[in-house]
């Protein structure tokens, strides 16, 4: 994040299955009374204040789902999912899930492994990078700081770029982290 607490630009994918759009009107006695329109805005508040540009997508349908998770793992764009219903028996999802590039969190308002059998079972959660569920719009939320705390690991993780500069000779450190060049 900037000091201006100004998204920087790396993109993350909020990407929902069916019925998510009815959020508010939908089981409230289960899914919460927040809509799908709360769910987009504290998804991309909370991703401005981590520095994502955050975009939120519902589909019925599971070929929509699938060709933007295929756009995620094309651009390497980390992924927060709550595939619905599809969670439970698409291989499709599954199999485009598995092509993942970059983290992919899946998620679910409800404590999935609470409810009837048939939703304790995820096709999805062995291709995935984790689970959060049972938290309500919490999940979404807790699930990009997971995908923010990977980014910075995997930044600490990237090798320091030392080249020399056209004048002096001297190394100059690049990249995100630069630093004295002590470690090549
Ligand atoms: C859900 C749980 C699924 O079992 C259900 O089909 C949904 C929502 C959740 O967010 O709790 O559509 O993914």
């Amino acid at each position: 994040m900037t000091a201006g607490g100004q998204a920087t630009g790396r993109r993350v994918l909020v990407l929902n299955g069916p019925n998510l759009g009815r959020l508010g009107k939908r089981e409230p006695s289960v899914y919460g009374t927040a809509t799908y329109a709360d769910l987009a805005v504290t998804c991309r508040q909370v991703g401005r204040e981590l520095g994502f540009d955050v975009e939120v997508r519902q589909t019925e349908y599971e070929g929509e789902l699938i060709t933007w998770i295929h756009e995620a793992c094309d651009n390497a764009i980390p992924v927060v999912l709550n595939a619905g219903a599809f969670t439970h028996y698409s291989y499709a999802v599954m199999d485009a899930v598995k092509m993942r590039t970059a983290p992919l969190v899946e998620v679910h308002l409800s404590n999935i492994s609470a409810r009837e059998d048939f939703r304790h079972q995820s096709v999805i959660t062995g291709a995935a990078t984790g689970i959060i569920a049972g938290f309500g719009l919490h999940s979404y939320v807790l699930a990009l700081h997971a995908i923010a705390a990977l980014a910075a690991e995997s930044a600490q993780k990237e090798p320091l770029i030392v080249r020399p500069l056209a004048n002096t000779g001297e190394p100059a450190a690049t990249g995100p982290d630069a630093r004295e060049p002590d470690v090549l």
